[in-house]
């Protein structure tokens, strides 16, 4: 995928990825390869921008005739507040990882959820119409998203787990007032009773950030996971204790790049629809 970056060197920017940090961003080797695959003359490049300057790096887009650009941390919310128009998944989600600029206005959209519904499918087989699911590290921006997906997506019951019980508690409430077929459970990991709880779940995923940083233990007790529980893990790190400790009791675990890969598939499809972008990025993402 470096031969793809250094051949986009002569095309005009057209799309980028904001964060801040943004160095580490794996978004243009899935990018960059797709749109040399189809043929269209744009680079992706990453922008560093600084907290509180987002609606004028959108300006600034805008002006240089930019086709959208992928949002990353922390700049999610900030995003969402600069766009003039939301899809609907973003704004129950509160954040924003794909822009649109049309005619003056960017328009945001979050494809966050839908890469962990593809994600889940390639790896564990999981479809989330009326699937049992349980989220631990709910409190978290990634977490929020892929329970609001879920329950978007007809989950039967979502039991969303947190260290830090008051960060969840708004979120259940609103997902109880929109998504009245969908049984919404909170619980600390504290409180014990989570392995009893696990038992009425089919899927168990991790989108805390334990696991990122080499020695970091598991989420959850061992308690939790049993033979077959389907498992999957945000941190694509390999080898974490969540992954261990789920693999150890029989657990099927999925983990890798997968929801990156389709979270980045979505966001092309919406500046190109009709795109068939996913080999092309598979590829580049190695
Ligand atoms: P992001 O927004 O990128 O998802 P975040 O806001 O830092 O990241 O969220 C991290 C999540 O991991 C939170 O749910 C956090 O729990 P708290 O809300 O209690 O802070 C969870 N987390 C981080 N470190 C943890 C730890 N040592 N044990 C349990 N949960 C942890």
């Amino acid at each position: 995928s470096r031969e793809h970056l250094d051949a986009g060197k002569e095309k005009p920017a057209r799309l980028a990825v904001i964060g801040y940090p943004v160095a580490h961003s794996l978004s243009p080797h899935m990018h960059q390869p797709a749109l040399d695959g189809a043929g269209i003359d744009a680079r992706y490049i990453k922008l560093e921008v600084e907290p509180d300057q987002v609606g004028r790096a959108f300006a600034r887009m805008k002006e240089l005739g930019f086709i959208g650009c992928n949002v990353t941390v922390p700049h999610k919310f900030e995003a969402l507040a600069a766009c003039e128009t939301l899809d609907g998944g973003a704004a129950e989600m509160g954040a924003v990882n794909t822009v649109v600029f049309q005619d003056g206005e960017a328009k945001g959209y979050n494809t966050d959820g839908y890469g962990f519904e593809e994600a889940v499918r390639e790896t564990l087989g999981v479809e989330l119409l009326g699937a049992r699911v349980l989220i631990v590290g709910a409190g978290g921006g990634a977490g929020g998203a892929i329970a609001v997906h879920c329950a978007r997506k007809g989950v039967a019951k979502l039991v969303l787990v947190n260290r830090t019980l008051d960060k969840i508690e708004e979120l259940a409430s609103r997902l109880h007032r929109h998504h009245g077929g969908t049984e919404i459970l909170t619980a600390g990991l504290d409180q014990g009773g989570l392995a009893k709880q696990a038992r009425e779940i089919d899927l168990i995923v991790n989108t805390s950030s334990l696991g990122l940083k080499e020695g970091d233990g598991s989420p959850l007790p061992a308690g939790c996971f049993r033979e077959g529980l389907a498992v999957y893990d945000t941190v694509y790190r390999p080898g974490t204790a969540f992954q261990e400790a789920a693999r150890a009791a029989g657990a099927r675990v999925g983990t890798g790049k997968a929801m990156l890969l389709h979270q980045g598939v979505k966001a092309f499809q919406i500046w190109f629809p009709g795109a068939d972008p996913v080999s092309a990025m598979r590829v580049g993402l190695g």
